[in-house]
């Protein structure tokens, strides 16, 4: 049925409420969501492993990157939810890294459900845990400052 299919806005899209105020992490947010949207836009035009592939391998390659720089960002803050975030990135990564987007015949994955998947990876990430973190790494530069 239709109906019971999840619905999500045709592609992904960086606005001021995912900002985190971190010039480095916001840069390397924007570039995930463009990834996010050319992998997008080049299944849904039906294009083949050749052209979707080397997309879906910068992909993992900049998340993984971005993971790193952001721990890093954490470590030298001293933030006390390092552990819980890396997790998530350690699940996020595994999921990424697993990620088949055609089928054993050579069927692509459902741009929505693709959609679905890379919103609830990048975008509920960066606000359920990166604002909350650079909310801390703001509080302990002004800390530091007094
Ligand atoms: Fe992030
Ligand atoms: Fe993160």
């Amino acid at each position: 049925m239709n109906g019971d299919k999840k619905r999500c806005a045709p592609s992904l899209a960086w606005n001021e409420k995912l900002s985190t105020g971190h010039t480095e992490i916001d840069e390397q947010h924007k570039g995930l969501i463009q990834l996010a949207n050319d992998l997008l836009e080049t299944v849904r035009a039906g294009k083949g492993a050749y052209l979707v592939d080397p997309i879906l391998r910068r992909l993992r390659v900049y998340t993984r990157d971005h993971f790193r720089a952001e721990e890093r960002i954490m470590a030298s803050a001293g933030y006390p939810e390092l552990a819980r975030h890396a997790r998530e990135h350690a699940q996020i990564l595994g999921i990424v890294e697993q990620l088949n987007i055609f089928n054993d015949e050579g069927k692509p994955i459902d741009p929505d459900e693709l959609l679905c998947l890379l919103r609830e990876w990048l975008i509920n990430h960066i606000l359920g845990h990166d604002l909350p973190m650079a909310s801390h790494l703001r509080s302990s530069r002004i800390k530091n400052r007094c």
